[in-house]
């Protein structure tokens, strides 16, 4: 398991393992004609069983059929606190109820989201319209319709903006080679090392 690299193991947690300040950032899919399709999610991560970033979604969402064929997948976050921006690739595992193994960390991120989100994929899984007045759902009862998107980064791009001069921004990227995570630090305004 190659895990996150060591030096950027707290930032990424920090970054993503806050359920008060929710990372809302965007993930790419490819379809199959090779187009591009971005949205917004709540990105959230994990260390056990396996470190990674994790996005709950609708098994019936577009991102969910792309990534069943394609599973390679990249992200960004904007966290304008600390004026950093996180890029990130890497593959895709799509957990569902029936992956037995991660019934718990299902639960776990059911019930993390919102519960007027949950109400809405339970209408939606019996058919009722979403627009009906005071619906009557439990939100605890997990939607069949409810996965988890396991995302194994095999790269980062950290970029720490200098909001007094932005030529003084630092940005490192982290690939993953043979198993080992290679650090470069380049330019903000290219790929090429500074
Ligand atoms: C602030 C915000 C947060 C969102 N969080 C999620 C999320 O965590 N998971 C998700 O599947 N969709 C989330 N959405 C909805 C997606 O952006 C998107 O509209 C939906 O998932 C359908 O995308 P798709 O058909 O491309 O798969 C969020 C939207 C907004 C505006």
């Amino acid at each position: 398991m190659t895990g996150w690299p060591a030096e950027i193991s707290d930032f990424i947690l920090e970054t993503f393992g806050n359920d008060a300040r929710k990372a809302y950032g965007q993930i790419s899919t490819v379809n199959e004609k090779g187009q591009p399709s971005v949205r917004t999610v709540h990105i959230h991560c994990i260390e056990h069983p396996t470190q990674g970033l994790l996005i709950s979604c609708n098994t019936k969402s577009e991102k969910w059929s792309h990534l069943k064929k394609n599973p390679q997948i990249a992200g960004c976050f904007w966290n304008p606190e600390n004026q950093t921006q996180v890029r990130f690739e890497g593959i895709a595992d799509l957990i569902s109820e029936k992956t037995s193994d991660f019934s718990e960390l299902i639960q776990s991120m059911w019930m993390k989201m919102r519960e007027e989100v949950r109400i809405t994929y339970l209408l939606d899984e019996e058919g009722t319209p979403l627009n009906t007045k005071s619906p009557k759902v439990d939100p605890t009862k997990h939607s069949h319709n409810h996965g988890l998107i396991l995302v194994t980064p095999t790269l980062w791009d950290v970029f720490q903006n200098n909001p007094k001069a932005y030529r003084l921004g630092k940005r490192s990227i982290y690939s993953l080679k043979n198993n080992k995570w290679d650090k470069k630090q380049v330019s903000s305004l290219h790929e090429k090392s500074i």
